[in-house]
């Protein structure tokens, strides 16, 4: 079941959620609405008492968006023994310190404990929320990771009327002259991101003041992380520019990414972890680009081999890096085609003299510099995922995402003797092997140059017991917590 909790209300950004879950829908899974207008997550002079109640109109909208069911519960299906008696979850106060949390007290409380409630009794697959939330997303995320809930969440971009307001349920009590004003937001927003994209400095104080020029009563106006929702750094290329306003009596909350250029995941960890099946398919699935720094590292030791120095001699590889030219181009199929100085090589690569000398000439500080410079190159637009051993450390340290990749030992002992197998080989007994990959790990953790390290800013994701769909669903959600949709769209879940 998919499922996408709401407080009714229905409008086109709901039925865009409930389309989303349709689309996401496998099998004979379906898709459950509900409406809730959740007491507890309403502080003292808040809306809930005015909050809009129109069932009629809600199944409606629900229907047409092609959700199998809506469930309207009362209070007593969600708080049996009344809102007073019932446990409630408490959110990190570092994820409701900034944004909304700051100005309504308890309210992110109220939402993760409804969800929580929600959740244990619909025991939904997928979760479907909106990034109109972010705040409220984020947290929902966290709780599901950190308790670890057993349901996916995805996110859906912002759906928003035609002049750009983001569609909300609160915005049925604007007035004619305050739904001009409210306007004003996605415009102000979307000058401010384009003004950054452009290369300029964000400046939220401008903004600020543009809005309480306009008459609107500022609550904030602020630039977080979207994963950690703390104050970003100037430096960050994927930024979250959040405000709440209020417009007459009607609060109102929108936010804008802000994006100095595209994305870029670095998935570091040990061999044998499978690194480079999922990087490649969560390339595809993400609409990132799949640097393939082992086929650079291959065309290297092509070009070495080809000019007949010895691939071992340090001093003999240096020189001949001399204006070396690599490039990598996407192909429809997932391969590169790769060129050194204008040959091409993309064949050439995988000859077994290749493979046999890559890893020497790869150890070498001279080749490493080489290539970091010239991925780093690459990298300067973003949009692309690269795997290795240094990719967060030393590539691509300013990375949106890091992940290190692992698995245990033995775990990786499995699928070693599992892949072996299938291609025909002898297979080793699975202690042997296992002894061989803890060798190379550490061969591979004290290497001189390049070694293998995690990221201090990396998530460790063990895939024991996974499988490459999984694994790839995991860093899908690793990435979307830091890359909204609305900005990167890729594929949703
Ligand atoms: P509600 O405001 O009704 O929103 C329900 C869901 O719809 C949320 O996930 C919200 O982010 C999403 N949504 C609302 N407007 C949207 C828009 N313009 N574009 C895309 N998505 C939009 O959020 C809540 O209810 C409650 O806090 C709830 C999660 C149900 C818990 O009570």
């Amino acid at each position: 079941m998919h499922f996408v909790p709401t407080m009714g209300g229905l409008h086109v950004g709901h039925a865009t959620l409930m389309a989303h879950a349709r689309d996401l829908v496998k099998g004979s899974c379906s898709v459950l609405a509900s409406v809730y207008v959740n007491p507890l997550q309403f502080g003292p002079g808040e809306d809930f008492a005015r909050y809009p109640r129109d069932f009629e109109a809600d199944c409606c909208v629900a229907a047409e968006a092609g959700a199998d069911a809506i469930w309207c519960p009362d209070d007593g299906q969600i708080y049996p023994k009344g809102v007073e008696q019932v446990f409630r979850v408490t959110v990190p106060s570092s994820l409701q310190t900034h944004l909304c949390g700051a100005g309504r007290p308890g309210h992110f409380n109220g939402v993760a404990t409804v969800v929580s409630r929600l959740l244990a009794l619909v025991r939904p697959a997928v979760l479907v929320l909106g990034e109109k939330d972010w705040q409220q997303l984020t947290i929902l995320r966290h709780l599901v990771r950190d308790l670890g809930l057993p349901v996916r969440v995805s996110g859906c971009p912002t759906v928003r009327e035609p002049d750009g307001l983001a569609c909300s349920s609160r915005n049925r009590y604007l007035s004619a002259a305050e739904r001009d004003q409210a306007s004003l937001l996605p415009r102000l927003l979307r000058e401010a991101q384009q003004a950054v994209a452009a290369g300029q400095p964000a400046d939220a104080a401008r903004l600020q003041a543009a809005l309480i020029e306009a008459g609107l009563a500022v609550e904030y106006v602020d630039i977080v992380d979207p994963s950690s929702l703390q104050p970003a750094a100037a430096e960050q290329h994927c930024r979250l520019l959040a405000l709440a306003v209020r417009c007459g009596t009607t609060r109102l909350i929108d936010h804008a990414v802000l994006m100095t250029r595209s994305p870029i995941v670095a998935i570091d960890g040990p061999a044998g972890a499978g690194k480079s099946t999922v990087t490649r398919a969560f390339a595809e699935r993400m609409g990132l680009l799949y640097l393939d720094t082992g086929a650079m590292y291959r065309a290297v030791t092509w070009w070495v081999l080809e000019q007949g120095v010895d691939p071992t001699d340090a001093a003999a590889v240096e020189p001949c890096l001399e204006g070396l030219e690599l490039e990598l181009d996407p192909l429809a199929d997932g391969v590169q085609a790769v060129r050194v100085n204008g040959h091409g090589v993309t064949e050439a690569i995988r000859d077994p003299r290749v493979t046999a000398n890559v890893s020497a000439v790869a150890a070498h500080a001279c080749v490493r510099q080489l290539l970091t410079a010239q991925q780093q190159r690459m990298g300067q637009r973003g949009g692309l995922v690269a795997e290795g051993r240094d990719i967060g450390t030393a590539v691509f340290p300013d990375a949106e995402l890091k992940v290190f990749l692992t698995a245990t030992p033995a775990e990786r002992a499995r699928r070693r003797a599992a892949d072996l197998a299938s291609r025909g080989f002898e297979v080793p007994d699975l202690t042997t092997l296992e002894a061989q990959i803890v060798e190379r790990d550490q061969l591979d953790s004290s290497r001189e140059v390049a070694p293998l390290v995690q990221a201090e800013d990396a998530t460790e994701l063990i895939t024991d017991g996974m499988t490459i769909e999984a694994v790839i669903d995991a860093l899908d959600d690793l990435f979307r917590c830091r890359v909204p949709a609305e900005a990167w769209p890729g594929s949703a879940v």
